[in-house]
């Protein structure tokens, strides 16, 4: 919005510095041309010498008038533009260009360099006054700041002193197992984030978290429970997350859900309830009628659709849920 409102502004301060310059206009017919009248005038004199009397008169009152008209005459000239024009034009077309590269230039989400600057320095002050006074309300603000950047060894830092000092601060335990797990330590990750879950169970982040460290230590009822959790609470990533449930049920049930099958290879592009996105509606497609064709589809992929490899087996499964759409 700011960079379209800048480009018309700057668009219409160039307009108006070039106007003096855009060509003369000519309403009128052009002037007889100034050799014409040389002619004339030279045609004139020779005459006037032979003429006498009221014709000689008449005669040199019309050189008279023709040698005036050719003073007055210049030729059509080109206004010179004046400097000061070029070099507010020049200005112009440098402003919208810092302006386009400033406002438009496509960046990390929200960043600029005069914020990304900012930011930093914000943080730096938090940061530094935290570890001043060591107080619970300067780390946390800290650690949220540091979060926000994704300054993930800052936040990490400022949660887990804030934990020492004020160990029943939700916020920050939930905060400390998401980075115990990002950091690749499920285990550790696990109570930090039951506790907090259990603490303040409105946080859907520690649901997630808490489903996600299940689920990579294997434990998949649990992981489970903890993403119903999450779904309870209104987490965002709602689809991303009933479809995980839906492939480790699938998992667990054999691998063999013909619905787990679709949810994990299929559903990013046709819609959890293939009601289609980037790919065609499936719910109630003719084309499923024909399983020789779906086959065909699935494995050789078609237009936009990449081939989908499944085992023979998965493909079964598949067909077969296919057909309950
Ligand atoms: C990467 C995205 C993507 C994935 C994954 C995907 N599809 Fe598709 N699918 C498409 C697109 C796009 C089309 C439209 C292709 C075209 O006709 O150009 C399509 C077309 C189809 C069609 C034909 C529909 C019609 O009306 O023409 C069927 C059937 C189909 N997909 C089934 C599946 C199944 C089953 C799976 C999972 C095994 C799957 N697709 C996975 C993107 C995808």
């Amino acid at each position: 919005m700011t960079a379209i409102l800048f480009a018309l502004v700057a668009l219409a301060a160039l307009l108006w510095l070039l106007w003096p310059l855009r060509g003369r206009e000519e309403p009128f017919p052009e002037p007889p041309r100034r050799e014409d009248l040389l002619a004339e005038l030279a045609l004139l004199k020779e005459e006037a010498r032979t003429l006498e009397g009221e014709e000689k008169k008449a005669a040199l009152a019309r050189i008279v008038r023709l040698e005036k008209a050719l003073e007055g005459y210049r030729p059509a000239q080109a206004r010179r533009p004046s400097p000061w024009a070029l070099v507010g034009a020049l200005l112009v077309l440098l402003g919208t260009g810092y302006g386009l590269w400033r406002y438009t230039l496509p960046r990390l989400p929200g960043e600029t360099l005069v914020t990304a600057r900012q930011e930093a320095q914000a943080l730096r002050a938090l940061a530094d006054r935290a570890r001043r006074t060591g107080s619970p309300e300067d780390l946390l603000a800290w650690g949220r700041k540091a979060w926000e950047l994704q300054a993930f060894d800052q936040a990490a830092e400022a949660y887990l002193e804030l934990v020492k000092k004020d160990p029943r601060n939700a916020e920050a335990i939930r905060r400390v197992g998401i980075l115990l797990f990002m950091s690749g330590r499920a285990e550790e990750a696990v109570p930090f984030l039951q506790i907090a879950a259990h603490a303040d169970p409105q946080a859907a982040e520690a649901w997630l978290f808490l489903g996600n460290a299940y689920f990579q230590l294997g434990q998949n009822e649990e992981a489970i429970g903890a993403w119903e959790r999450y779904l309870e609470v209104g987490g965002e990533a709602r689809e991303r997350v009933e479809n995980l449930i839906a492939t480790v049920r699938a998992k667990a049930e054999g691998g063999l859900s013909g619905q787990g099958v679709f949810l994990s290879r299929c559903a990013a592009c046709h819609g959890a309830e293939a009601q289609g996105g980037v790919g065609p509606a499936l719910k109630g497609n003719p084309l499923l009628k024909s399983e020789e064709a779906v086959r065909e589809i699935v494995l050789k992929g078609r237009g936009q659709m990449p081939p989908v490899p499944l085992s023979e087996e998965e493909l079964q499964a598949l067909l077969a849920y296919l057909k309950t759409l």
